[in-house]
């Protein structure tokens, strides 16, 4: 497969990262309302939403128009559960936008057949025409969606066990760190690498390791992320402390610093 070059953006610090994101997508809204949308959870995304909320609240953008397939949910964990992203979502974003109900996916954990559910997933992407802006988060371990180290390239939305540096770095939405669910329904690499354009937010000095080797090491399962650059429309938006660790940032033409 070909290799192609991210486009990288670095900004100042966490809050200016998030005004860039969510500038980026309600650029996309306004140009073209009936849009679809894939998106993550986690820390890094709440101000993201937040601002998307706010913008919408004040009336600049719309979601009316908007379908939305989420990267990954729990198995196990029931959507009313603070702990599941059905909540997240619905808590952080889903909630607070003119978003149509049935419009806005997420795969379902509770499935009791998670294979059929997966391929229930995929059905429903390519019969949305497929995901045209597709938000993504990094795991420290390099993960994207829940796709852990080790994942197949070729791979599309299945189960998959979560690393235990991942339960960790999960455990504070649940009461306890052994409540953490060990396992979670999440888009492949390739359902990923199908989007038509993504945008990777990474921020904070936990992520400067994934960052560096997504973008400099070599592209290969053991750094999920590190397939992105195998698309030939990614734009990566960190923090300073995110981006850290990137070898030579500053000279190449593709990458833009602020
Ligand atoms: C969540 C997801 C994950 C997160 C990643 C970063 O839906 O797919 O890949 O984006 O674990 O999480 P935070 O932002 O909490 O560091």
């Amino acid at each position: 497969m070909r290799q192609h070059a991210p486009q990288i953006e670095i900004a100042g610090n966490a809050t200016a990262v998030a005004e860039r994101a969510a500038a980026r997508v309600v650029a996309r809204l306004r140009d073209r309302h009936a849009v679809t949308l894939g998106f993550a959870t986690g820390a890094t995304m709440r101000p993201v939403y937040a601002r998307l909320v706010a913008a919408t609240r004040g009336g600049d953008v719309s979601f009316r128009a908007v379908s939305s397939f989420n990267l990954d949910e729990y198995v196990g964990v029931a959507p009313q559960s603070p702990g599941s992203f059905h909540a997240y979502m619905q808590e952080h974003l889903f909630g607070h936008v003119d978003m149509e109900a049935g419009r806005a996916r997420i795969p379902d954990g509770m499935a009791g057949d998670i294979a059929a559910e997966a391929a229930r997933y995929e059905a429903l992407i390519a019969a949305a025409g497929g995901i045209d802006l597709l938000l993504l988060g990094i795991g420290a371990n390099g993960h994207v969606g829940f796709n852990e180290p080790g994942s197949d390239f070729e791979s599309r939305t299945r189960e998959i066990r979560l690393d235990e540096a991942t339960r960790l770095a999960n455990a504070r939405n649940f009461s306890y760190p052994a409540s953490v669910p060990e396992r979670a329904i999440t888009m492949g690499i390739a359902t990923i690498l199908e989007a038509r354009s993504i945008l990777l937010i990474a921020t904070g000095p936990e992520k400067a390791a994934a960052v560096a080797a997504a973008i400099d090491g070599p592209i290969a399962p053991p750094c999920p992320a590190s397939a992105l650059r195998l698309h030939d429309n990614v734009h990566i938006l960190c923090d300073e402390a995110a981006a850290a660790a990137l070898a030579n940032r500053p000279h190449n033409n593709n990458r833009r610093t602020a």
